[in-house]
This record gives structure tokens, C-alpha cells and sequence, in this order.
């Protein structure tokens, strides 16, 4: 956390690369939203991403032209949407570097995904005294679930500490995996309160030397770099679509095939089955087995869309401008007089998520304040309470960005935080 005290703003923007976020902008229909006159700032991209027309065209064909159910029915428009959905996983499968479609599981989103390993590979590999690592910045949806199986099973979590400028503490890990083991680490990739870009490919490597398993968050991730399963060699990678142009009620599990075959069904029901009999049953192979049900059709097919969208621009000019914008975010909230921010102070380190305090205004004002500009953030514990225990706040205000966002909607933001200044008499 840092403290800053008033420096005069730079005079020079910086450079936003070759991307045409004016271009990018017209895709988006919200993002012209009035809010009592003026535009809306949409900056709460942690929490979910608006969705380009594309996206929102994809969704409207579907239900307008080949709605029906997958894998059932034998006609034209249900094979249509069946090759549709099928169409929708083999592209997130390349969009993620999987080895085959068969490794991607659709589900609701990232909470979904780790509560299915926990309660599918969690329940049937651990044990009395058995570790878990996670760390300090988790959010609730990768604690909650190992806290449910750790009473289930008597087994025991084990935190990996933060360091002050909000990094993982990496001695700490490696004493975590030395010290007993542990079965299973499980590390967002992203922090979504401190924008921290945790090392995770080493943590990963380091964990298979003492024959841990690894979960890695990518709901911060996914949306926003280039993330390729085969070069982090995650066993388990889970994300949402809702946080990168997708809709929402759609995300994805990653496991490698080895794992998902000898994992048993998370939900039974219509359509994960080979074969029903009264008293006993057998599953369809990965991923069906794990997909019980009809599932969100519409969803999946929409999210392929959103991965066309994302790859037409592409990942890496993505990361690179999110970066520069993260720059700048810092640059000028650094220069408000009070402000503390949470979080490392370089852009190669973390992503365009930034959570600030400015004074002892509560983060609800804050926000309450910003809405009266049209500028829309998060504010609140952020489903990461041990992280704010850890920062020693109950709050935070946060705002974070994705690539349809500029230096000028992070202009309003730093003048409407002076205004909440003045508001305050800070
Ligand atoms: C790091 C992280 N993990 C998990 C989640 C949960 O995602 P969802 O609510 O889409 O399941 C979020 C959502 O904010 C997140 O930021």
C-alpha cells in the first residue's frame, strides 16, 4: 500500500499503441449509455464486461433462428445448434491451448469450475491430514469450496502470505509445499482486488516437484493475456465468460484428459449418461459426464463469439494496451493528495485493476459519489475478506478497466475523486 502525496500531472498522454479503441468502442452499444445527461464511465470490469455487438448478434440468431436442444433432437435446427455449441468448444479449446476440445467443461462460470474439482477430484483424492494451498488474495469462490471439502474430508488449508507491495510471498510458498506437502495448490492468476499477476507457470512447475496438483483462477486472467494451458501445465484452469465479452451464466473448466477421465460426475442427470438402470449407471466420456442436464446453449455459443471477438483484436495487443492504461490509472490517481493504493506500482506486473482509498471517505461513499458523475465502480470487500483482513481495511473503492476504456474516462475519474475531496472538506 502506498501513500501519496500531490505532484503536478504530466503534460504528454501516453501512447496507446496501434489500437483503435474509438473503433472498439463503437462495438459496444452500452458504452453510450446516459446517465442523467452525461456518459457513462463504465469501470467495474472485475465484476463483469459489457458485450460487444457481435456477441449480442450471435445470442439474437441463435434464439431467433436455430433455438432448440443439443445432442437430442434429429432434425436441422437441433443439429445446427448442436454443431453451434460443439463449434463454441473446440475455439475456446484453441483459444486457451488445450489439447483437445474434450478438455473444456462448460459451467456456470469460475465458481462453478472450482466447485466442481472440489467436489468431483476433491472428495475422491483427499484425506485426513491432507494440505491445500491457497493464498491471501484468493477470492471467496476459490476458499469457500476447499473450506466445505477440508470439513467434509478433516483435511487443512494453508495460506500463502502477501508481501507489502502485494505480491505472493514466495519463500513463504516454498515452505508451505515443503512442510508436509500438499495435495492440491490453488492460486488466482489475477488478483481481482490488487491487479497482482501472480507467477504462476513457476508456482506450477515447483508444485509438481512435490506431486501437487494445481488449480489456477483465470477468471482475472483469461479475459485479459494470453494464457496457454500446455505452457502453464495447469491441471486444473477455471474462468467465466461473463468477464470477457461473453454472457453470463457460462464459463469453463480446463482439465487435462487424464484427470477428467478418472474423475466421477459432479451432477447426475439427463444426457451424462451412456446407460440408466434402475439401480445403477455408467457416464458418457469427458466432457459430457460432467455436464448433466441442458445446459446454457445460448451461453456457450455466445462465448465462442466473444473468443472470435477477443481474438480478431488479439490477446497480446489486449495485454499491452491494458498495461499501458494501468500506467496511466496510476500515474494520475498517485497524484491525488491522500489516496492510497493497493497493489504493485508496476504495470508489467499487474493488470488494469486498481483499489484505492482516498482519506477516511468509506468506499461506499465513494461510490455513491462517482455514480453522481456516471462513473460506475465497485466498491466493498470484493468476495476477498481475508485480502482486505490482510490490508487491514474493511473496504476498498475499485475501479478496473478493459480494452474499450481511456485515458480520458480515467481523467474523469481523478477529477471526480476530487470532487469527493472537496464533498468531504478533505
Ligand atoms: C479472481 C476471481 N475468481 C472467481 C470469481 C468468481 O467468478 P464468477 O462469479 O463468474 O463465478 C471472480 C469474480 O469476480 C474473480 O474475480
Amino acid at each position: 500500500m502506498q501513500t501519496s502525496k500531490s505532484t503536478p500531472r504530466p503534460k504528454e498522454r501516453v501512447s496507446t499503441l496501434a489500437f483503435d479503441v474509438a473503433k472498439i468502442r463503437e462495438d459496444f452499444p452500452i458504452l453510450h449509455r446516459q446517465v442523467d445527461g452525461r456518459t457513462i464511465a463504465y469501470l467495474d470490469n472485475a465484476a463483469t464486461t459489457q458485450k460487444p455487438k457481435q456477441v449480442i448478434d450471435t445470442l439474437v440468431n441463435y434464439y431467433t433462428n436455430y433455438n432448440a436442444n443439443i445432442h437430442r433432437g434429429i432434425y436441422r435446427i437441433s443439429e445446427e445448434a448442436t454443431a453451434a455449441h460443439e463449434a463454441a468448444r473446440a475455439k475456446i479449446a484453441q483459444f486457451i491451448n488445450a489439447n483437445s476440445p474434450q478438455e473444456i467443461v462448460f459451467v456456470r462460470g469460475t465458481t462453478e469450475a472450482i466447485n466442481l474439482v472440489a467436489q468431483s477430484w476433491g472428495r475422491h483424492n483427499l484425506g485426513p491430514g491432507d494440505g491445500i494451498i491457497l493464498t491471501q488474495m484468493e477470492h471467496h469462490s476459490n476458499i469457500v469450496p476447499w473450506q466445505l471439502l477440508c470439513r467434509e474430508k478433516h483435511s487443512h488449508l494453508k495460506y500463502v502470505g502477501i508481501t507489502d507491495d502485494g505480491h505472493l510471498d514466495g519463500s513463504d510458498y516454498q515452505m508451505q509445499l515443503e512442510n508436509d506437502g500438499a495435495k492440491l495448490v490453488t492460486v488466482s492468476h489475477a488478483s481481482n482486488v490488487l491487479g497482482t499477476i501472480n507467477p504462476v507457470r513457476e508456482m506450477i512447475r515447483d508444485a509438481h516437484k512435490h506431486n501437487s496438483r494445481v488449480l489456477v483462477d483465470a477468471a482475472q486472467s483469461v479475459p485479459h493475456m494470453p494464457v496457454d494451458v500446455q505452457d502453464l501445465d495447469c491441471d486444473f484452469l477455471a474462468f467465466s465468460g461473463h468477464k470477457m465479452c461473453g454472457p453470463t451464466g457460462i464459463g469453463v473448466l480446463y482439465a487435462k484428459k487424464e484427470l477428467l477421465d478418472s474423475m466421477p460426475p459432479f451432477h447426475g442427470g439427463g444426457e451424462m449418461i451412456r446407460e440408466v438402470h434402475m439401480y445403477e449407471s455408467t457416464w458418457k466420456d469427458p466432457p459430457y459426464k460432467f455436464e448433466a442436464g441442458t445446459t446454457n446453449i445460448a451461453g456457450a455459443i455466445g462465448l465462442g463469439a466473444a473468443v472470435d471477438y477477443l481474438n480478431q483484436i488479439g490477446m497480446r495487443k489486449i495485454r499491452l494496451y491494458e498495461q499501458e492504461l494501468t500506467r496511466y490509472v496510476l500515474d494520475s490517481l498517485s497524484r491525488i493528495k491522500g489516496i492510497s493504493i493497493y497493489g504493485p506500482r508496476d504495470p508489467t506486473q499487474r493488470e488494469a485493476v486498481v483499489s484505492f482509498n482516498v482519506g477516511d471517505i468509506h468506499a461506499h461513499d465513494m461510490a455513491t459519489l462517482l455514480d453522481e458523475d456516471a462513473i460506475c465502480v465497485r466498491s466493498g470487500h470484493h468476495c476477498a475478506q481475508p485480502l482486505m483482513e490482510r490490508l487491514g481495511v474493511s473496504a476498498t473503492t475499485r475501479a478496473s478497466f478493459y480494452l474499450y476504456n481511456t485515458e480520458q474516462e480515467v481523467d474523469r475519474l481523478a477529477e471526480s475523486l476530487e470532487r469527493a475531496k472537496r464533498v468531504f472538506k478533505l
